[in-house]
């Protein structure tokens, strides 16, 4: 079959220039104002923050457009679907998910359907959606989020269907619209893209190369948000620790803790620190300012030096643990989490049992676990693999009840004490309680009268248990 539109290519994608990447200021053309007007558009998200602050963006162009959101996706004239590659899970979630949405098309055959995301960047991805779904509209990927009100357009113009995926390395775009989720808490990039390449991930070819903003204008995005009265920025990047190295030596991440701490934003987090470059100011700042929260994810992917050195993590098993110690030492009262694979490629009873003791000797607060999968493209997914699959579940089980009661016995310290907590809203199970975060990012189900969201209150925690801790608002 020919094909009338371009594949991307994880294969270019790879490639990294020396060369700073270049920024571009967006404005809406006029042209694609008002196209939405009198439609609804509805966005569901998958994978990591970026993901979650890519979908805002897309949001505020949608309704720069002069779309209004809609949570029904039965009620929407554009639906789109912010898709994840970090795994095979994700991928066939969102497949299934593209598969029931034929029935919504055929009840509505105007209703326009979005593919974007990091399996938009898949090449074998958007051969399959070209192919077998063909209720899908437009494909957009993570570099082309901007082009959505030309592909809009396009689409309602001539009905065809549209694919725009650069494979590039990516630019820097400041001044896009973008439509904040919540109203308390804010999601603020620091950079983009990944360099590391990691044997088993796909990020590093489906966010381009590793890009920071400009200082001034994180500061500035900030100030705002402090003046709309935001009480909480995570600052995101896939290793923020690597700020600022793609465009001079003296101003990292240890520098833009401090100014983002000087804006008085009474509450700043950062995701995700890589173990490579985590340096002596950064420690520095984020001791010596309050509101950098005492919480710090720190993935260690592996506790065996053989297998990290095939995951090319740039860290062994000692000097990991090296750092863990001195960041506890350091930091005292922080709550610390990680990211653990199990069963990657020839993982051996022993390379397994280095990492139960590793976790042993960490005692993490939490740690996100999941059973490696293989990536079309990367390294890894060619390396020889015949640990049987039973095996790797029963180790991913260990490995959970290991973290479950580390995760315990770190919260039995919180019972009976007060702690600060910022209200998110409701809880999701009871509507009688109140759910938020401390400020080592505990998860507080909490009683208490004239409570509402963005609030930060004082709570006593009257019950623990591995994941949450319950507790009942002290009024003032
Ligand atoms: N930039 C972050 C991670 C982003 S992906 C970091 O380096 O820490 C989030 C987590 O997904 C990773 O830490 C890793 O534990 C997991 N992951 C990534 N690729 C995976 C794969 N192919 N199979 C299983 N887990 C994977
Ligand atoms: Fe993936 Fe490694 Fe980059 Fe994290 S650092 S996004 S795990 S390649
Ligand atoms: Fe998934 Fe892409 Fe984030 S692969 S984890 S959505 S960077």
């Amino acid at each position: 079959m020919k094909k009338d539109y371009i594949l991307p290519s994880l294969d270019s994608a790879r490639k990294r220039a020396r060369a700073a990447s270049r920024k571009v200021v967006f404005t809406l053309d006029d042209k694609y104002r008002g196209l939405g007007e009198g439609k609804t558009y509805h966005i569901v998200t998958h994978g990591c923050q970026a993901n979650q602050r890519d979908s805002e963006t897309m949001a505020g162009l949608l309704e720069d457009m002069g779309y209004r959101y809609t949570g029904e996706q039965k009620q929407a004239d554009v639906i789109l679907i912010n898709t994840c590659a970090v795994r095979q899970g994700a991928e066939e979630k969102v497949l299934g998910e593209i598969g029931a949405m034929k029935r919504l098309k055929k009840n509505n055959p105007d209703l326009i359907i979005g593919i974007g995301g990091c399996m938009a960047q898949e090449e074998e991805t958007v051969k399959t959606i070209m192919e077998k779904y063909r209720q899908v509209d437009i494909i957009f990927g993570t570099h082309n989020i901007t082009s959505l009100p030309k592909l809009l357009y396009e689409v309602c113009q001539t009905r065809e269907r549209k694919v725009e995926v650069f494979s590039g390395m990516g630019e820097i775009i400041e001044s896009v619209p973008a439509t904040r989720f919540m109203s308390h808490k804010a999601w603020v990039n620091i950079m983009y893209g990944c360099d590391k390449f990691c044997t088993y991930c796909i990020v590093p070819y489906t966010r381009g190369k590793e890009r920071s903003r400009d200082r001034g204008d994180i500061l500035f995005e900030i100030e705002e948000l402090v003046r709309q009265g935001y009480k909480e920025v995570c600052l995101l990047g896939q290793n923020v620790n690597a700020y600022g190295k793609d465009v001079s030596a003296e101003y990292g991440f240890a520098q833009l803790l401090e100014d983002v701490a000087k804006t008085g934003i009474p509450r700043i987090r950062f995701m995700t620190s890589h173990p490579w470059d985590f340096n002596e100011d950064m420690i520095r700042a984020i001791r010596n300012n309050p509101n950098i929260m005492p919480y710090i994810h720190l993935p260690l992917q592996s506790g065996n030096t053989g297998i990290l050195k095939k995951m090319n993590r740039r860290y062994t098993r000692e000097t990991y643990l090296e750092l863990y110690d001195r960041l506890k030492e350091e930091l005292p009262g922080y709550a610390f989490t990680t990211d653990i694979i199990v069963g990657f490629p020839n993982e051996s009873d022993e390379a397994f049992a280095d990492t139960l003791s590793a976790v042993d000797h960490c005692q993490f607060d939490n740690a996100f676990t999941f059973i490696y999968s293989p990536r079309a493209g990367t390294p890894a997914a060619t390396f020889e693999d015949p640990i049987p699959r039973e095996v790797k579940e029963q180790r991913l089980q260990l490995l959970n009840e290991k973290v479950a009661f580390y995760a315990n016995k770190n919260n039995r310290r919180f019972k009976d004490q007060t702690v600060e907590v910022l209200v998110d809203g409701l809880s999701k199970r009871n509507s009688d309680v109140w759910s938020g975060y401390t400020p080592e990012n505990k998860l507080v189900n909490f009683t208490g009268k004239n409570v509402k969201t963005g609030d930060l209150v004082k709570v006593r925690i009257t019950e623990v248990m591995s994941f949450s801790l319950n507790g009942e608002l002290i009024e003032e």
